[in-house]
């Protein structure tokens, strides 16, 4: 550790001490595993400094100044209120892309990266494919179609205002020019449109899940997370519509809760859907399940 003209006080202000003492901390706090609370103060300290990995491993022992100290004090701080660290960053890799995100949008999750996977075998590499995702948030799914397949012509849609403002930062950010926003209560404004292939991840919890008052899940919207008493209520609504707005033979694919694929299934058969089955993600859950129109 570091010993500068101001003393062993400066110590506490090094990489590496801020290391060792706030992991302990976010450890204790958050009932974090030691090693998932290091790298925490890592990419705090890292997007701080803004410097990479390497840089964190290799100065450990540079001393941070006192206005740094202070603003990193600032967001650990929110991180030991339990604020989720996609949050404090405005950011979060999604399919190998960075998006922003904030307290409007849900985080996106690694879980998600199935339905853009299947969704994107459905989308061949050439000729004109149109593509709705209905509950877009930061635009995670629809943005991550629109990169891999510029041949598709996206609308991604959303309730939520404050939501449709962050995906259209994530569109410039993108660089994407295949991809329209708009403001929709599921199919409201979408009037006359048709689709080869609709994708959501719909609001799929149980309104009364203690997991919505847990961890980084609290400080998410409601709206975006809960959906009835059985958390199948967006998947209905979506359902009664979704046909309409579907060309012939085309597909509909759900993300949807570790339990509820039955479920799904059964909905989508009584909505007239064919084909219908589930996938499984890397846990081997079954979390995602489409038909065909
Ligand atoms: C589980 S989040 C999914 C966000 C994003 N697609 C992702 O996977 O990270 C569900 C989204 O559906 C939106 N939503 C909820 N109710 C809606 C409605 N009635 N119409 C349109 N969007 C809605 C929420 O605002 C939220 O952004």
């Amino acid at each position: 550790m570091s010993i500068s003209k101001r003393g062993i006080f400066d110590a506490a202000q090094s990489i590496e001490g801020i290391l060792q003492i706030d992991s302990k901390r976010l450890e204790a706090a958050l009932s974090l595993d030691a090693r998932t609370a290091r790298i925490e103060v890592q990419i705090l300290l890292q997007t701080l400094l803004n410097v990479n990995r390497a840089y964190v491993l290799t100065y450990s022992e540079r001393v941070l100044s006192d206005d740094e100290l202070s603003r990193y004090t600032g967001l650990r701080d929110r991180r030991l209120q339990g604020e989720p660290i996609a949050y404090i960053l405005g950011e979060r890799e999604f399919y190998g892309l960075n998006f922003r995100v904030t307290s409007a949008t849900l985080i996106p999750r690694p879980d998600t990266e199935l339905l853009v996977e299947l969704a994107l075998q459905q989308i061949s590499q050439r000729g004109l494919c149109r593509v709705l995702d209905m509950g877009t948030g930061s635009g995670a799914i629809a943005l991550s179609i629109a990169h891999v397949r510029p041949n598709a012509d996206v609308v991604a849609v959303d309730a939520s205002k404050a939501a449709l403002l962050v995906a259209s930062e994530n569109i410039l950010r993108l660089n994407l020019s295949n991809v329209r926003l708009l403001q929709s209560d599921w199919f409201a404004a979408l009037a006359g449109e048709h689709f080869d292939l609709i994708v959501s991840n719909p609001p799929y919890i149980e309104m009364d899940d203690v997991h919505l008052k847990l961890g980084d899940v609290r400080f998410e919207p409601l709206s975006a997370l809960a959906s009835g008493a059985d958390g199948l209520d967006d998947i209905r609504r979506i359902l009664r519509d979704a046909k309409n707005h579907l060309k012939a033979g085309g597909w509909l694919m759900f993300e949807h809760g570790y339990d509820q694929a039955l479920r799904v299934r059964q909905l989508m058969q009584q909505a007239g859907f064919t084909n219908v089955t589930s996938a499984r993600d890397l846990s081997g859950i079954e979390r995602v399940t489409r038909g065909h129109a």
